[in-house]
């Protein structure tokens, strides 16, 4: 395929964003060059989310201006992978602009499924979406290959990258589609994972963050041995040039909490960090949404982590409006909220999803008004107790991770503070990703001046995931850097480069 250009858009969570990776990795690969201009493209790939509406509102819109290119390129080809494609299967190829629908099982396919639409110029439309099924990852199943053979780091932020440990899901919460569109849960071989966290060691990597939808089930019995995620983050942590290991994303269940709390406390190179969602704090709302513990058993969690590991950050998730979720319920929520102390929270408003249970037997009852009041009022909490745990950090010396020159410098942090974590309905991690490099993006005026000329704004992350803005050189990028912390907003560090 030698001359022919993609352009890939991505939408969603971490997950989908390694998708991302190992497909452009695998049609550069196969030939194809990518580009970054879609006007010079000839097939854009869409990969996609569903966790919400609005993330697949957003690819339609997208799929809209496709459709306008096509008048004057009409063999323009346009994929739409990932979990929308799974989700409503061929019928996208009724939309004018689509030619290729491709599900997550199905990615090692594509470059195969570009080849022959971009060769045929008559019917160019071809689905490839089977049912999902067990992987076999133990036997070599073809994804289980596709991500072995693809390597692959973080392409924005240099020295860091992601390793999926398991895939899908078997908890069935009553409002997520995950389950439906990414299947059951499969656990990747111990091995496998080591292998390529290696690959990527000697390529320079220092940061790898272990991914797994609920990432601290994974289990892998292997002739005797079982592995946990405890095994993986000790094993993770051994190899030569890692420096730091994360993992996303933790359900609230006892099941090895005590021995990833163990290693974590045990390992300076497990950043003490959790993502652990609560999605509310009412128990009748938990069992409506089929989360298997309460209020009380979710705060002993965190007590417990906070008792084994002193000083780690813990985030979680809530959706507000869920249906039948009263004044009460919200109250309830709000008061785990107070009692968890989160270093950050991500809150969505319920959004029904086609084939869940929630979908099929209760109403989406919350006026939308009241659930965009609850945003805001949860958010508000959230936000307070964001700052007190902000500003003890002032004063003090962190280190960090350096991501690189902050995307979007001189935004007034007025403008974005009351945005901390809230997301209308928009996809996932990127949501998380997008506003809290919103709020690394922040301009300092008072933070971080350095009289070196060369010196940018830069964006770092400590081990607990607080996003700190300094002054320094864009080369150092990918190192870490020793900074002392002036100034604190919720969601932002500002600081000075220390000199030693
Ligand atoms: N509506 C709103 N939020 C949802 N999430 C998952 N499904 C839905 C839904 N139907 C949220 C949960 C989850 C995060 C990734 O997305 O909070 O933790
Ligand atoms: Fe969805 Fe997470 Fe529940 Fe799995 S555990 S069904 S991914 S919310």
């Amino acid at each position: 395929m030698k001359d022919c250009t993609v352009h890939i858009k991505s939408f969603g969570c971490q997950m989908n964003k390694l998708d991302t990776a190992l497909v452009a990795s695998a049609l550069r690969d196969a030939g194809f060059r990518l580009t970054d201009d879609v006007k010079e493209a000839d097939a854009v790939l869409i990969n996609t989310c569903s966790v919400r509406q609005h993330a697949e509102d957003r690819v339609f819109s997208h799929l809209g201006h496709l459709k306008h290119l096509k008048q004057h390129r009409p063999h323009l080809v346009v994929g739409v992978i990932g979990c929308m494609a799974q989700r409503l299967g061929s019928t996208l190829l009724e939309h004018e602009a689509v030619n290729i629908v491709c599900g997550p099982a199905q990615i090692p396919q594509i470059a195969e499924m570009l080849r022959q639409a971009i060769a045929r110029s008559d019917e160019k439309r071809l689905a490839v979406i089977e049912k999902i099924r067990q992987e076999t990852p133990r036997d070599g199943g073809d994804l289980e290959r596709f991500e072995s053979a693809y390597g692959v780091t973080d392409e924005q932020i240099p020295h860091q990258a992601f390793v999926r440990v398991m895939r899908g899901c078997n908890r069935f919460c009553t409002y997520c589609v995950v389950p439906y569109v990414r299947g059951p849960e499969a656990c990747r071989p111990p091995e496998a994972i080591l292998e390529q966290v290696k690959k990527l060691a000697d390529a320079g990597v220092k940061q790898v963050t272990l991914l797994g939808q609920t990432v601290n089930s994974y289990r892998y019995d292997d002739g005797g041995r079982t592995w946990c995620l405890a095994d993986l983050l000790e094993m993770t942590a051994r190899v030569p040039g890692i420096e730091w290991v994360r993992f996303v994303t933790s359900y609230p269940a006892d099941e090895f909490y005590e021995q990833i709390l163990q290693v974590m406390a045990g390992s300076a190179k497990i950043c003490h960090y959790l993502h652990m969602p609560a999605q509310s704090g009412s128990d009748r709302v938990l069992a409506a949404m089929n989360r298997h513990y309460t209020a009380a058993h979710y705060l002993e969690l965190i007590d417990r982590a906070r008792a084994v590991v002193p000083d780690i950050a813990v985030a979680g998730d809530f959706i507000v409006g869920f249906p039948g979720e009263t004044d009460e319920d919200f109250a309830a929520t709000v008061d785990l909220a107070k009692k968890a102390r989160y270093k950050n929270s991500f809150i969505f408003k319920y959004s029904p999803r086609p084939g869940t249970t929630a979908d099929h037997r209760l109403a989406d009852s919350v006026a939308p008004e009241v659930k965009q009041w609850r945003n805001v009022e949860l958010l508000a909490v959230q936000e307070q107790v964001s700052m007190e745990l902000s500003r003890s950090f002032v004063g003090r010396r962190a280190k960090v991770l350096v991501e690189g020159p902050s995307k979007k410098a001189h935004v007034n942090p007025a403008a974005v503070q009351g945005g901390q974590g809230t997301c209308d309905g928009s996809e996932n991690e990127s949501c998380r990703l997008g506003i809290e490099s919103a709020g690394a993006g922040l301009q300092s005026t008072t933070a971080g001046a350095s009289t070196q000329e060369d010196s940018v704004q830069l964006v770092g992350r400590t081990s607990t995931d607080s996003i700190v803005v300094f002054h320094g050189r864009a080369a150092l990028a990918g190192c870490f850097a020793e900074v002392r912390i002036v100034k604190a907003t919720p969601l932002t560090l500002f600081g000075e480069l220390s000199r030693r």
